[in-house]
């Protein structure tokens, strides 16, 4: 396959996103599974499950994490997200519960082992994956895919902003409050044009991550959806430029991490116009106090971010359920250029592999 021009899988992959959001829509909404039904909800093995379950590995379980926040603020069930390789048993029974497993390759053999003990156990299981005919497929009730297109960069990107879309999806299909998400398909419809906007502006990026190829310690915060966006983005810096780089939640640091502030620790804010902004600049001034750089990831215009973090990465406007996913594609490009920077083979970094079929 070409790598169409750009240098890396990794950077074609993540300028594919907006097609492969697109495309993954109009699966989720439209797709093969709910032709000839009129339920938007058609390919849905239980519609109105008591419980709902997320698994998921590596970049798939962050997706899983993601889909704990989104879908409890949209559902009234417990929603919970575990990580497939340490999965035993659900923490909530359920009469008719819906397992949801995420995984790209459709083959992780940590995901098919979880997936595997909850069956039969008051759970009907949905598959999310982007490979069609993958074992996972078979294991399950019934399947959504993500319309990623083949993604040949260890590092998953694409796949796991398409994963976030059937999140998105799975929320509009499964909340009482039709009402209260009325608005989540028309805001999918141009999350691509948001993503391009992103990614027309990566000059800016290149510049911010000069500094973090020398650090000792990366630090990636954010607060409620912001959290595993962070892990994700730590779990990228460490995967494609092995820069040592922790995920945490902001109100964390003072626990411990603040031990570790200074010149060499910089900081990564994503700050997203939620509930959590303010907490989020007091964060960026505790931080600041303490001798770290702070790189913030904020909304275009936020003027009191710019006044206390060293450099801000804007983002569009846009809803505060959906910012994450740009905050996402930041942290992308912002690992893809340390990875460049420190001549750190991108596509195939050492010792990991693209999907992972032994336990
Ligand atoms: C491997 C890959 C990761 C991926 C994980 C889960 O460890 O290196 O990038 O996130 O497997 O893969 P899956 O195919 O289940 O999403």
């Amino acid at each position: 396959m070409s790598k169409g021009g750009f240098d890396h899988y990794m950077l074609k992959e993540i300028h594919e996103q907006p097609e492969a959001i697109r495309d993954t829509v109009a699966e989720s909404l439209l797709g093969p599974a709910t032709a000839g039904t009129s339920s938007p909800v058609g390919y849905l093995p239980v519609r109105d499950p008591d419980a709902v379950l997320l698994l998921g590995c590596g970049t798939s379980y962050h997706a899983a994490l993601m889909g704990e926040q989104i879908l409890s603020q949209l559902l009234t069930v417990p929603v919970t997200a575990r990580v497939a390789s340490e999965f035993q048993k659900p923490a909530v029974k359920a009469e008719q519960g819906l397992v949801v497993a995420f995984s790209q390759s459709g083959e992780t053999s940590d995901t098919l082992t979880a997936l595997r003990r909850i069956l039969g156990q008051g759970y009907a299981s949905l598959g999310v994956t982007n490979v069609m005919g993958s074992s996972i497929t078979r294991a399950v009730d019934a399947t959504l895919y993500t319309r990623a297109g083949p993604e040949v960069a260890v590092a998953s990107t694409k796949t796991f902003l398409c994963q976030l879309v059937t999140l998105y999806l799975l929320g509009f299909h499964l909340a009482t409050d039709r009402d209260a998400v009325s608005i989540i398909p028309q805001n999918l419809q141009v999350l691509p044009d948001l993503v391009r906007q992103v990614l027309s502006r990566d000059s800016a990026i290149q510049q911010a991550v000069r500094q973090l190829t020398k650090a000792e310690h990366i630090f990636i915060i954010g607060k409620g959806l912001g959290v595993p966006i962070a892990l994700e983005g730590a779990l990228k810096f460490k995967e494609v430029a092995y820069l040592p780089t922790e995920g945490y939640p902001a109100g964390e640091l003072k626990h411990g991490p603040f031990a570790l502030l200074g010149e060499k620790t910089p900081v990564i804010a994503m700050v997203l116009a939620d509930e959590h902004r303010s907490r989020m600049i007091t964060s960026i001034k505790e931080i600041k106090a303490r001798g770290s750089t702070v790189i913030a990831i904020a909304d275009r215009g936020d003027g009191e971010v710019a006044e206390f973090a060293d450099m801000v990465l804007p983002v569009p406007k846009t809803d505060p359920l959906l910012a994450p996913v740009l905050h996402n594609v930041v942290l992308q490009l912002m690992s893809y250029y340390c990875a460049r920077k420190l001549g750190c083979p991108i596509d195939r970094p050492r010792n990991l592999a693209k999907s992972v079929t032994v336990p």
